[in-house]
This record gives C-alpha cells, sequence and structure tokens, in this order.
C-alpha cells in the first residue's frame, strides 16, 4: 500500500512541498501520494497538476477540503495518511484570529495527525515564542507547543523569509518599486534576515516523509530552523530587489514611530499590496535569522540539508534574477 502525505495548507510552500514529494525519485520504499487539503484546495490543485508529469500526477490524489478551526472536517481528510504537513498560518488579524487559527487550529492538525497515527511536520517561524507580545510570535510560540504535546514526535521547521517565484516578500518590495519615488526602511534597515529558498525547505520536508528509521530517528522531536546561505540586512533586502529588478529608487529611512503611525491606518484597509501593521514594524525590530546556539532539541537545517540533499542552502542571490 503507498503512503499518504497530507499537505494541509496549500498555499506557497505548500504548493512546493506537494511538487517535491510527487516529483521525488522512487527509492526502494513504499510509493507515496500527496493530497492537498485547504479550505478551497481545488485551484491549487489544477494549477499544480498541470506543471507535474503523467507520471508524477499520478502521485496527486484528488484534493479534499478541510478548515484547521473545525476539528470534525480533519478526521476524514487525515484518514489513512502517514505524513500531515501542517501549514496553515496568518500574517494578519485581529489577535482572536491568530490564535484561531495558529494556536488552536495547529492544535487541531496535530490531534488528527496523532489519532490517525501520521507523522506530523508541523511549519512554524523563527521567533516564535510564547511569552511574545506580537501575536504573530506568540500564536507560533502557543502553536508548537501544543503541537508537541499532542504529537511529541512532530518536527517543527522554522523558517526564516522564504523566497520563491510565487512569495509575498521579495515579489512585493519588487512591486513596490514600481510605484514608490523611493523604499523605505524602518529604523536604519539594519535587522538581520537570512532567506531561505522554497524548494530547499520542501526537500527537506520530502526527505523527512520519507518512510525512513534513520532520518526519523533523527527528526522526531527536533526544531530546525531553516536559514539560507546569506545574513543580509533589511536595507541589503531592498538593495537587492532594486539590483535584481532593473530600478534605481532612493533607500531612505523611516523612525519606527512614523512606521507605526503609517501601519495604525494601513492596516483597517483590506489586505493590499501597501498593507502593514503594527505588529510587522514591530517585528522588524528583531533579527530573524537561525539562532547558532540553541543547544539540545534543535537540529541544523544546514547539516541536513548538506547530510541528504547534498548541497547547501541555496543563496537568493542565485534565484531572484530567475523570477523578477
Ligand atoms: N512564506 C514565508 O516567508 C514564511 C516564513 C516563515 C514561516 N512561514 C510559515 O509557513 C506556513 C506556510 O506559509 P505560506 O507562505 O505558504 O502561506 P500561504 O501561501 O498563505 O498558505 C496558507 C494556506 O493555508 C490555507 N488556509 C488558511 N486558513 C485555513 C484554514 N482555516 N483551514 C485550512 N486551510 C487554511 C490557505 O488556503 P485556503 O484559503 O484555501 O484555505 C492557504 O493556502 C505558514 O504557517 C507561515 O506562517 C512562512
Amino acid at each position: 500500500m503507498s503512503q499518504k502525505v497530507v499537505v494541509c495548507g496549500a498555499g506557497f510552500l505548500g504548493s512546493h512541498i506537494a511538487r517535491a514529494i510527487c516529483s521525488a525519485k522512487p527509492l526502494a520504499e513504499k510509493a507515496r501520494v500527496v493530497q492537498l487539503s485547504a479550505r478551497h484546495p481545488d485551484r491549487v490543485y489544477k494549477t499544480l497538476s498541470q506543471t507535474l508529469s503523467q507520471d508524477q500526477k499520478t502521485r496527486l490524489v484528488q484534493p479534499v477540503p478541510v478548515d484547521i478551526t473545525k476539528p470534525e472536517t480533519l478526521a476524514p481528510a487525515f484518514r489513512d495518511a502517514s505524513v500531515v504537513v501542517s501549514l496553515v498560518g496568518i500574517l494578519h488579524g485581529t489577535p482572536e484570529a491568530f490564535e484561531r487559527i495558529q494556536w488552536r487550529g495547529a492544535q487541531n492538525v496535530a490531534r488528527a495527525a496523532h489519532n490517525a497515527g501520521a507523522k506530523l511536520v508541523h511549519i512554524s517561524a523563527i521567533g516564535a515564542n510564547p511569552e511574545s507580545e506580537l501575536a504573530y510570535e506568540r500564536t507560533k510560540g502557543l502553536g508548537e507547543q501544543a503541537v508537541l504535546e499532542a504529537c511529541p514526535n512532530a518536527t517543527v521547521i522554522r523558517p526564516s523569509i522564504v523566497f520563491g517565484p510565487e512569495d509575498d516578500f521579495f515579489n512585493r518590495f519588487a512591486r513596490l518599486s514600481k510605484f514608490l519615488p523611493f523604499m523605505p526602511v524602518f529604523g536604519g534597515g539594519n535587522s538581520l534576515f537570512q532567506p531561505v529558498y522554497v524548494d530547499d525547505i520542501s526537500e527537506a520536508v520530502e526527505i523527512i516523509s520519507r518512510d525512513d528509521k534513520e532520518i526519523r530517528q533523527l527528526v522526531d522531536g527536533k526544531i530546525i530552523e531553516a536559514g539560507g546561505s546569506d545574513v543580509i540586512t533589511y536595507r541589503q533586502v531592498m538593495e537587492i530587489v532594486l539590483k535584481y529588478s532593473n530600478r534605481w529608487r532612493p533607500i531612505i529611512s523611516v523612525p519606527f514611530g512614523v512606521g507605526k503611525m503609517q501601519a495604525f491606518f494601513l492596516e483597517k484597509l483590506p489586505p493590499n499590496l501597501f498593507t502593514l501593521t503594527r505588529d510587522q514594524v514591530e517585528q522588524l525590530k528583531r533579527d530573524n535569522i537561525v539562532n547558532t546556539n540553541p543547544g539540545s532539541g534543535h537540529l541544523s537545517f544546514e547539516e541536513f540539508l548538506k547530510k541528504y540533499a547534498e548541497h547547501a542552502p541555496t543563496s537568493a542571490h542565485d534565484i531572484l534574477p530567475t523570477y523578477f
């Protein structure tokens, strides 16, 4: 019987993970099939299946809709699953929405994965901290705690900013640079990022989802902070966006206080290209990079990739020019 991997939260990262598993070389293990699940997974299923070869397409089974805030939708979707990849997260919303989705929703997914007897891979974020005053970071931290309580063998992946053709970070700044006469950075733009390539994370998840005892022993119950090969400042993010989109704009520092005032108004509008929240401005005061001295319970993303994918994390400089 083939193994079923449920990709729960079929957006940017989820569709790349599904593609990585569908296109992985068949190993001397049981074949794997992939099922996309989200509230409306049909569009992603259609787009993804159009880009797969005939053989790969047979591994992408019909999607099953779920809403992670409704636990009763999860049990039927996770039936016979051997692996569940939990990906649902939001960037803006009320504190209640963050709690409903990133904390309680993640807990619902973990409990349902546990009941199905499936291995859980949970995607969190660098900065996850149950004590944080910022709803995004706090609920990512509470989500991790709830997940590891329900599934002690879960593997938690905490990416820094993820880049790839459909990303919402570099692409957003590239689009903004078309309209703005200058590129703003808050507080001097000194905070650090370690952008990680979407296909490196997808490859890691593909490897973890194999039915391989040695790999499972290594990753079970571990936290993996995932960063790429470049540590760059917020100002350098703007510089490479402008460089690879062939535009010139002055990069101007705006005080954090002014950014917060702008965000006060912008966060009230429906999500759009200019959406910015006060929490996001606050988050920009902190570095978003891998902790190089994390202690036990953590596993190095770089070493994992080097050992099992036989390459180091990909540089943003190699990929950004291909999609701008
Ligand atoms: N992208 C990054 O740079 C980055 C960095 C660090 C961490 N992460 C984390 O990685 C994860 C994936 O990020 P992403 O960029 O791939 O996000 P994304 O593109 O926004 O995908 C999220 C998916 O979740 C689904 N979803 C939303 N609410 C749902 C619900 N109640 N029930 C079921 N599905 C729901 C959405 O599909 P429907 O609308 O059809 O339900 C969407 O396809 C998130 O947890 C995020 O916090 C991302």
